[in-house]
This record gives structure tokens, sequence and C-alpha cells, in this order.
């Protein structure tokens, strides 16, 4: 199976990921060693002059793909950035959408909260065909003080990113608890390491990976890790599950069809 990592600071010396090429070698040996078998490459855009760095994007990306080839690292690697929101976002440039597709997009909030008007915004966005993917809701301090947004978002076309670290308590408890209340919602559609160097904050989804399967299922695992990310990479339809709001999560759900059955109904 297909393990796809949809968030990274990869490249050297673009923004506050790796630091050199040494670093980023030592970062794909680590996804390749952990079974990750493609990474979407995903800099900080965050005010405009950052595009200047697009073309030097576009060079160090091709030149990693030559070392991953000479270096006989079998690891795919696919094109975007992490779009920080603003109310005058757009997907102009080369590297705005996954591989250039002009449909799957990667947006970062503010970790404050959520900015005003951004429903709005998106739906923009997806009448026009071109679907936002939110970066690590689970971080998100508006989120985290009402989940119920993240339902609220999915319900109306955006899907949703989750880092892989925000699982294993990288980030805290209050995050950790936060990933698991979306995840058991299935609100959840791709997985990142959003990895910025080989040692605190690495490219490695493995342990999520075996987390979401002893937690959710095969099958869940299958379309977070491979079915989703491929079809964004492809700029293919993607087709959700229903999803469930927050406060019927399976835990709750089922404990609520005991308690019926225990009514005799
Ligand atoms: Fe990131």
């Amino acid at each position: 199976m297909q393990l796809f990592d949809i968030h990274s600071h990869t490249l050297p010396k673009i923004d506050d990921g790796s630091n050199s090429w040494d670093e980023t070698m030592a970062m794909v040996r680590q996804a390749h060693e952990t079974g990750t078998t493609d990474v979407a490459i995903t800099h900080h855009m965050i005010r405009r002059s950052d595009y200047d760095k697009e073309n030097e994007i576009i060079e160090k990306f091709a030149a990693l793909k030559e070392h991953l080839e000479k270096n006989d690292i079998p690891l795919n690697l696919h094109l975007g950035a992490e779009l920080y929101y603003s109310p005058d976002l757009e997907l102009t440039h080369k590297i705005s959408t996954y591989n250039n597709n002009g449909r799957y997009f990667l947006v970062e909030f503010p970790m404050q909260g959520i900015p005003r008007y951004c429903d709005d915004k998106f739906f923009e966005f997806i009448v026009d065909g071109k679907n936002p993917i939110l970066a690590h809701p689970e971080r998100n301090l508006g989120i985290i003080r009402n989940p119920m947004r993240a339902y609220d978002f999915v319900q109306k076309g955006v899907l949703l990113q989750m880092n892989a670290g925000s699982l294993t308590g990288m980030y805290g408890e209050t995050v950790r608890q936060a990933a698991l209340q979306l995840l058991d919602a299935r609100l959840i559609h791709f997985v990142g390491s959003d990895g910025h160097n080989n040692t605190k904050r690495p490219l490695v989804i493995r342990d999520a990976y075996d987390i979401i399967i002893q937690r959710c299922g095969e099958t869940y695992a299958t379309k977070i890790f491979q079915e989703f990310p491929w079809n964004a990479m492809s700029g293919n339809e993607i087709t959700i599950d229903e999803p469930m709001p927050i406060s019927m999560t399976p835990e709750k759900a089922q404990s609520k069809s005991k308690f019926l059955k225990l009514l005799g109904f």
C-alpha cells in the first residue's frame, strides 16, 4: 500500500524547514525507511514576496528528484505549497495547487483562531471547482474550542489534513485530544508529517498510521493515506463519507445504541 505524506518543508533553505541538502537527504531517508512512499513538498507562502522563491523551489524540487534516483531512494515527490490564509488568497502560481493541478490546495489559518469570512472565501473557491485542504485544524484554537466548526467546514466541502505528530502528543495533550475527536468523527481526510527537519519535526507519518489503523480500521486508513491523497495529487474527484457531527463519534454513538437497547428499543 502507498503511504502519502501531503505536508512537508523538505527542500533546503526555503523557509523554516530543512537547513541543508544533508538534512534534506536525511529527512527523505527517514521517510522511506518508515514506509512513506509519497511526499508532497509544501513550503510556507505567507507573504506575497515568498513567491519570489517559486523558481528556486521548482529547481530544488527537480534536483531532489535526481538525488533520490542517484541514491536509490524510491520515494515519489509531489509539489505544492502551504498557503497562509488571507481574504485575497489567489491560486495564480504554479505551486499554488498540488502538482499544478488547478484544483487541490493546502491552506493554513493562524493558530489563534478562524479568520472572519473564510467560509465565504472557501465557498467561492468550491463553486469554482477548487478544493481547499485545511492544514492541521487540530492545532487551531478556534477549532479546539469549538470542534463543530470542523464539521461545518467539511459539510461545506473543505477537506482536512491532520499532522501525524498531533496523534503522538508532539504538540501536547490538548491537541492530541482534538486530533482524536476529529478522527473519531471521520473528519480527517489526509495526514501530513509537516516535517521540518530530521530531529524534532521529522518527515515521518508511520506512528500516526499505526494509531489510525488500530483506532479506525483499515478501510478508513486506506482512504486517508492512499486513496484521497492520490486523487488530490492527480486532481481527481474525492468522495468522502458523510461526516459525523462531533457529538456522535463512534464511541458515543455506540454507547447511545447500548443505552437504547437497554431500554428495549
Ligand atoms: Fe507546515
